[in-house]
């Protein structure tokens, strides 16, 4: 069987720790532009269907760094904006690539790709989920903290594709979550299920809170995301009314212990979810996290290439 990593949820926590584990290990071994030859000339598709600063060049990067070839396929270009189906662009792209790396608005459109591709498919951000994220950050978090299980974090805003994909990340690790949302806005019940249920084995303890300043108490790691998503353009004004009050700015900042840090998985936007003093404040971790994408992405190619 093809190893695909669609969700979090089709690692089990060892399979996590070996990911954010290779991270650090390929953030060693690339130092001062050093290549490695881990892709061995492979051939990855970047498939992406919506904007990207981060993922998209740090798996591009990673993969040249890698001894790779990635090809960059906007799916604006591709017939598919013109209304060919997804089967029939997965089976093309079965014959000529190895692996492929998509971005995608429906989660569907990543089981399709690879069914008929039958290459392994990486998420790198769907409607519902952002896994190759969690990599990254989570080695921001080993670097800062030097541990992962017991500490707590505050996820402050939309219960979103970010939202499920820490909730899944934290119940796999043992590290607690509590998700402060508005009404409206928290996240589903089955994201919410999916990750007790993974933590009954690690025991991490992940709530889902309205008030911030419940969420934030005692906090290892502050961590927010915008309040209007890619593909949410629509809704923005009714977004940023909802969710108002759902700031990380220095109030809230107090309620967490004296030296936690803030995550955002950027883009950020000042003034909404983050004030500026905060994002570029000294407890801020939010641009290592960002540059360190790198070391996810090879990290996760590296165990996709292996496995293939
Ligand atoms: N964090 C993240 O996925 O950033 P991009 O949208 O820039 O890829
Ligand atoms: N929730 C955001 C994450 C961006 C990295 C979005 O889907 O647009």
């Amino acid at each position: 069987m093809v190893f695909s990593l669609l969700s979090v949820a089709d690692l089990d926590g060892r399979e996590f720790m070996e990911l954010v584990n290779g991270a650090k290990r390929m953030k060693a071994a690339m130092a001062r532009g050093r290549k490695t030859a881990d892709l061995n000339n492979m051939i990855i598709g970047i498939l992406f269907e919506k904007p990207s600063t981060r993922t998209r060049t740090s798996f591009q990067a990673a993969a040249i760094r890698m001894g790779g070839n990635p090809i960059y396929l906007p799916a604006n270009e591709l017939q598919l904006s013109r209304g060919e189906p997804v089967k029939d662009v997965a089976r093309m792209l079965g014959g000529w690539l190895d692996i492929i790396v998509a971005r995608v608005y429906l989660q569907d459109t990543l089981v399709q790709l690879a069914e008929y591709s039958k290459l392994p498919v990486i998420n790198a951000l769907s409607n519902i989920e952002h896994p190759t994220q969690m990599i990254s950050d989570f080695l921001t978090i080993l670097e800062s903290k030097g541990r992962i299980e017991g500490l707590k974090m505050a996820y402050i805003g939309d219960g979103n594709n970010m939202a499920n994909s820490l909730m899944l990340s934290c119940a796999l690790t043992g590290m607690d979550l509590s998700i402060a949302s508005p009404n409206g806005y928290k996240p589903s019940d089955e994201y919410v299920k999916k990750a007790r249920r993974l933590s009954e084995s690690t025991g991490s303890k992940i709530e889902i809170v309205t008030k911030p300043a419940e969420a934030a108490k005692d906090a290892d790691i502050l961590y927010t995301d915008v309040w209007v998503s890619m593909g949410e353009e629509k809704e923005a004004a009714r977004r940023l009314r909802a969710f108002k009050g759902y700031q990380i700015n220095s109030s809230l900042l107090k309620y967490a212990k004296s030296d936690a840090i803030v995550m955002h998985c950027l883009p950020a936007h000042r003034g909404l979810e983050i004030t500026d003093e905060v994002i570029e404040g000294r407890q801020s971790v939010a641009w290592t996290q960002g540059v360190n994408k790198l070391y996810g992405a090879a990290s996760t190619l590296k165990f996709i290439a292996k496995r293939k």
